[in-house]
């Protein structure tokens, strides 16, 4: 079992992103929630598939806009569990983006919100394939990673004073996340910004919108981030479909 699929990691993934008091990390809920709603705009009415839910965290900012269909999707089925019972009047199913149950043209929105940077490429370039089937014909994407110059993991961070860092931009490097619950390997996939953008341009997708954020201005930055100022902790692509993919 990879360990995206166990429930060790559901659990870890559910505390993490729940926070202290069970409203959300600060980060995601004062940061880059914000952006995120901004950009997903007015979907009443609107299909939309939130890929790599997990326990639905983000799910909650589609079904907040309005949406008419909000689905929430991923791997784990007891992340699926926990976002079924907690949710209500969403629908959620375990299955992967790079093999969605869904026929053509089924949402006019498709999030996938910090998953991409631990899937391997031929499951981001897949998954990307399976959002373009799945989208009509004007739809959009937004896609959100954690920027490839911020790092927590492994030896693929720096550590003392410049914590949080990355310590290599380097083009396909796979370091093994040292999970300390112990859930099985968990990989951390460190890809340029340039390698995303070309998965998304191959894939028939146009980058409509790119950002970074940063955590200067947030108000509630801890002494953690506040030595981070400089330091982008999320890139923001939004996508729309093309009719021909390029490749
Ligand atoms: C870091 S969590 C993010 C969860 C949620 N989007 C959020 O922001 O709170 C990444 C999620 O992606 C899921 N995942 C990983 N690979 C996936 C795949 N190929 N298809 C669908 N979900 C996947 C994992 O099971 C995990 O729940």
């Amino acid at each position: 079992m990879k360990a995206f699929e166990s429930r060790e990691f559901a659990l870890q993934w559910r505390q993490h992103v729940q926070g202290n008091d069970g409203k959300g990390s600060a980060v995601r809920v004062k940061l880059l929630n914000p952006k995120l709603e901004g950009l997903i705009g007015g979907i009443r009415g609107k299909k939309v598939l939130d890929i790599g839910c997990g326990e639905g965290f983000s799910t909650m900012l589609l079904a907040n806009k309005g949406a008419k269909n909000v689905i929430g999707a991923d791997v784990n089925g007891y992340s699926i569990g926990f976002a079924a019972h907690d949710i209500e009047g969403t629908a959620f199913l375990v299955a992967s983006m790079d093999k969605l149950p869904f026929s053509l043209s089924s949402f006019d929105l498709v999030l996938c919100y910090n998953v991409l940077m631990n899937s391997p490429d031929d499951e981001v370039r897949n998954g990307v394939s399976e959002w373009h089937r799945v989208l009509v014909p004007d739809g959009r994407v937004i896609a959100v990673i954690i920027h490839p110059l911020y790092s927590l993991f492994g030896n693929g961070a720096a550590s003392g004073e410049e914590a949080g860092r990355a310590r290599r931009y380097r083009l396909n490097e796979k370091i093994l996340v040292d999970t300390m619950g112990g859930f099985g390997d968990f990989f951390d996939y460190r890809r340029p910004l340039c390698w995303y953008a070309n998965a998304f341009t191959d894939g028939g997708f146009c980058i409509r919108t790119f950002d970074e954020v940063f955590v200067s201005g947030f108000e509630g930055i801890d002494e953690k981030h506040r030595k981070r100022m400089d330091l982008p902790i999320f890139a923001v692509f939004e996508l729309s479909k093309l009719s021909q993919k390029s490749r």
